[in-house]
């Protein structure tokens, strides 16, 4: 079973391991045709996070393939006149991170795939050189990035992309990247090395320079995947393996769900989507991204491990728990630790989520992104969107970045580290059956939809495709401001307002992905309906 964000990249998944795949061989091969399919919100030009569940070794492993900031990339590099810019982070060559898609994919399928990396990789060739309508999500990232993207020669191969001709492409209209297609057939062909080294990097480099940045070709030979452990966490009787840092998304949604079990609030005895139980998941979301904009960062792995033992000690959820009242606030400054001054939220986010379980109980959660729609705006010859990863770092002290996030001094922008992120893949676990697996795309709402999805699922028990359907609030401490979606009913907005919340309506919108392994072995998915996305089946 797979769910992806785009029912063709879906089908990629399922046909591989039709052919004698397994999860890893689907969940890269989807990766691959995200990219392809949906060039807004993933691709070869970015990077991203996967767990990877190996049933046969009762083992999961994690690989980070995030982009790295280059060596010659600091903090200066954004200030004009000794003024930050902070255009310089979200679009151009300074806005890139070197890119770790196409490593971290390699690496999977290397380690844990039953196929050869180049029949993964064949299906997103395919697609790239024959075309595929462009799909409705793309379409509405086209509409957006064409009205706002500066008249810029930089910018003139992504245009040509998404504006052929200067019209907008629209959904439906026949998208074929046929520079993409050749140099994944080199990929295939040549293995990851064909990216990092040669003609492919240098095309790269080329364009990250005449875009302003400062990658080097030694920047890229040198990009490593990151191996990690797991960020394991108990929850109602089940284990949760999740994404430690540079993710704050592992830590923070382990928090909330240790806020809650501490708070002696029964959520399950709460109407599910009522406004009793999403004001207890605002106040618990306020906790811990108040925690995520003081504390979080990437960070020596010592460091890392005691905030991460500092944020999830019982006694300080306890003291956190303590604090969740069924129908009042509490004074801003008081949630996690002390505050720093509100900024505004952004909507936009170039990210995509997947889920795949085999036969043989092997699972992938894996998260990709470009950070922004079309990230960085730049594209190389050989067809490859270039992410804006970097935005996600701290650039300037104090500084939001494009989510509005305001974040920890240790996620400032230096040499060779890697920007903290939201991304969440998890996988839900009984004994050492996967009984879960959720992520999903939307900035810092990836990890407050994750959660709800996890909440809906595991404490309501609804289906994955109810699961991901119901609309959802979002919460981010900074600013104070609780969105929540249209579809939610009035009333609920009036118990959220009547307990101390402000409400506002927000189509600010996260896409989950999730599949749950129900007690008879029967796998449910569901992908997002906010994304138009679906999952697939091996027949
Ligand atoms: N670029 C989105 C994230 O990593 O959270």
């Amino acid at each position: 079973m797979v769910a992806s964000a785009n029912p063709i990249a879906s089908q990629v998944g399922a046909t591989i391991m039709a052919r004698g795949g397994n999860a890893v061989d689907a969940a890269a091969a989807t990766a691959l045709a995200l990219g392809v399919v949906e060039p807004a919100s993933s691709g070869i030009g970015g990077g991203g996070f996967a767990l990877v569940y190996v049933a046969a070794e009762h083992k999961v492993y994690v690989y980070d393939f995030r982009e790295t900031a280059p060596a010659a990339l600091g903090p200066s590099n954004f200030l004009v006149d000794g003024k930050l810019d902070p255009m310089r982070s979200r679009l151009g060559g300074l806005a890139v991170g070197v890119p770790g898609e196409v490593a971290g994919l390699a690496q999977l399928v290397a380690r844990h795939g039953a196929l050869s990396w180049r029949r993964d990789v064949q299906p997103s060739v395919a697609l790239a050189r024959d075309g595929v309508p462009t799909p409705w999500f793309v379409a509405l990232a086209i509409g957006k990035v064409v009205a706002r993207l500066p008249e810029d020669p930089r910018f003139t191969t992504l245009r040509a992309l998404i504006a052929p001709g200067g019209t907008p492409r629209a959904a439906g209209d026949e998208l074929v990247r046929a520079e993409l297609a050749a140099t994944l057939e080199a990929i295939a062909m040549r293995g990851p090395r064909a990216f990092y080294q040669g003609a492919l990097a240098d095309d790269l480099v080329a364009t990250v320079a005449a875009g302003g940045g400062v990658m080097t070709a030694a920047d890229l030979a040198g990009y490593k995947v990151a191996e990690r452990e797991p960020l394991w966490g108990e929850w109602r009787g089940m284990k949760l393996a999740t994404m430690p840092l540079p993710s704050s998304g592992g830590v923070v949604i382990l928090e909330m769900l240790g806020i809650l079990d501490r708070s002696g609030i029964d959520l399950a005895s709460l109407p599910f989507g009522g406004s009793a139980a999403l004001h207890v998941i605002a106040e618990v979301m306020k906790h811990a991204f108040a925690d995520r904009a003081r504390l979080l960062g990437d960070s020596d792995p010592a460091t890392a491990a005691s905030l991460t033992t500092k944020l999830l000690d019982p006694a300080r959820l306890a003291r956190l728990a303590k604090r969740v009242a069924l129908d009042a606030v509490q004074p801003h400054d008081s949630y996690g630790e002390t505050g720093v001054a509100p900024k505004a939220v952004r909507p936009d986010g170039g990210t995509s989520h997947l889920c795949v379980i085999d036969e043989a109980g092997n699972a992938v959660s894996l998260t990709t992104t470009v950070n922004g729609y079309f990230g960085s705006g730049l594209v190389t010859r050989g067809g490859v969107v270039l992410n804006n990863q970097i935005d996600d770092f701290q650039i300037a002290p104090g500084a939001p970045n494009m989510f509005g996030l305001v974040q920890s001094d240790l996620n400032l922008v230096a040499p060779g580290k890697r920007p903290l992120s939201s991304m969440s893949p998890t996988l839900v676990f009984e004994g050492d059956r996967v009984v879960g697996c959720v992520g999903g795309a939307g900035g810092p709402m990836i990890i407050s939809g994750t959660f709800q999805v996890l909440l809906d699922m595991f404490v309501w028990g609804q289906d994955p495709r109810a699961a991901v359907s119901a609309p959802r609030i979002h919460h981010q401490w900074l600013p104070d401001r609780l969105a929540v979606e249209p579809e939610l009913a009035p009333d609920v907005g009036a118990g959220l307002k009547a307990r101390g919340q402000t409400v506002e309506v927000s189509d600010t919108r996260s896409a989950i992905q999730a599949i749950r392994v129900r007690p008879d072995g029967v796998r449910e998915a569901a992908s997002d309906p906010r994304h138009a996305a679906a999952p697939a089946a091996v027949p």
